[in-house]
């Protein structure tokens, strides 16, 4: 009951707010090196869509252009979408967003095309969900993480059954055309 004992019991209630701030701002205190490489697969990854996707929707012709160009388009700008949330959370987590990024995938045919879409599709879910597991510890990180991750594989589900639908009508490019 002395004043001691009272100080004693305060310190101890400012050590722990201490360690919970930290906790919840750093995530445990956990070393972010392999993350932030991680991230940087993810950025480089990203900017491999930009790319790839942009060209697809320069390239794609006729008929098929009506259909198509739109939707490569705007993959490509998703994928700057997710670069720039990359980009800027490597940053924030002290390092040096890549402007690297991996072989383009090129073709003049949609099937192909959209084949290559799914590849990458399909290759980002796997990034992000490495990148989750390296993240265990930092909840912020992985529901951000995560928000990513549902698009990505709402883009490998959207294209599957596109490529699925190619697939089945492609006899296709002209039974397309006839309605
Ligand atoms: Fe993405």
């Amino acid at each position: 009951m002395s004043s001691i004992g009272l100080d004693s019991d305060l310190h101890l209630a400012i050590i722990r707010h201490v360690l919970l701030l930290q906790t919840i701002g750093k995530g445990f205190n956990m070393d972010y090196s392999n993350v932030i490489d991680k991230l940087n697969d993810i950025l480089q990854h990203e900017w491999t869509g930009v790319a790839q996707y942009s060209q697809a929707g320069f390239v794609v012709t006729g008929l098929w252009r009506e259909v198509y160009a739109g939707l490569f388009h705007k993959n490509a700008e998703e994928s700057y979408g997710h670069a720039k949330l990359i980009g800027d959370k490597i940053a924030a987590l002290g390092g040096v967003p890549s402007v690297e990024r991996n072989p383009v995938r090129q073709s003049q045919d949609v099937q192909e095309l959209l084949e290559f879409g799914l590849e990458f599709e399909s290759k980002a879910v796997e990034l992000y969900n490495e990148a989750l597991q390296l993240s265990q510890g930092d909840r912020a990180l992985g529901v951000f993480l995560e928000d990513i991750l549902k698009e990505e594989q709402d883009g490998v589900d959207e294209i599957s059954k596109l490529v699925r639908d190619s697939q089945s009508g492609s006899a296709g490019q002209t039974a397309s055309r006839a309605g």
